[in-house]
């Protein structure tokens, strides 16, 4: 069960009745430029909801003032368990972009890897084109360890050929931690 606070954010488990925010910003397609799947329907974001309250690896950003949602963080712990790495990703609305909140909820979510789950090492990846993200994971601070060309694809040209990006891996490691 995830309940992690900071100044302005609650950080907790998906409800199923957060699919409206979640639709507010998944249906927009500039949102998910950088990211795998296309744009979600209401139905899609439902489902999402219900399948996300029900583990610890999407936790919903709210404001605590409001309650409103601003977007949501995912921190999955990568195979071999015995790593002891987690991976970090973060998709936030629009409407709140420009606040620094993407930043207080995932240095929360790096406290929370490193003092709770007693994490060795968490590592982000990002298009290198994705300026706002890359500027988030130095923020944090995390460190930029790798370019690797043409790692993965999202989509398809008209030829049906993969249309391939680079990415940059970031990365901090407990010892690098340091908490506020
Ligand atoms: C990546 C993403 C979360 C960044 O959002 P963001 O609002 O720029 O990020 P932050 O919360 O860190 O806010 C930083 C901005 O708030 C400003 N800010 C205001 N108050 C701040 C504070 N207290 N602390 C930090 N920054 C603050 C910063 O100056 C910065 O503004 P700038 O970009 O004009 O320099 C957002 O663009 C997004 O969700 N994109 C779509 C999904 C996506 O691409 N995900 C990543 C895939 S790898």
């Amino acid at each position: 069960m995830i309940n992690l606070d900071t100044e302005r954010l609650l950080i907790r488990n998906f409800q199923s009745n957060d699919w409206k925010d979640l639709h507010d910003y998944l249906s927009i397609e500039e949102v998910l430029k950088y990211e795998p799947g296309n744009v979600c329907d209401e139905v899609e974001c439902k489902q999402m909801a219900l399948e996300r309250s029900q583990n610890d690896i999407f936790m919903a950003v709210v404001l605590r003032e409001t309650h409103n949602m601003v977007g949501h963080i995912y921190f999955n712990q990568i195979k071999p368990d015995e790593f002891l790495t987690w991976g970090l990703g973060y998709i936030f609305n629009p409407k709140y972009y420009g606040n620094g909140y993407a930043t207080e909820a995932s240095r929360r979510v790096l406290q929370y890897g490193f003092e709770v789950l007693k994490a060795h090492r968490v590592i982000a990846m990002c298009n290198p084109e994705n300026h706002s993200s890359w500027r988030l994971l130095e923020r944090l601070p995390m460190r930029r360890e790798g370019h690797h060309m043409k790692k993965a694809f999202f989509y398809r040209d008209n030829e049906g050929q993969p249309v391939w990006h680079d990415a940059y891996q970031y990365a901090i490691l407990a010892e690098e931690w340091v908490s506020e």
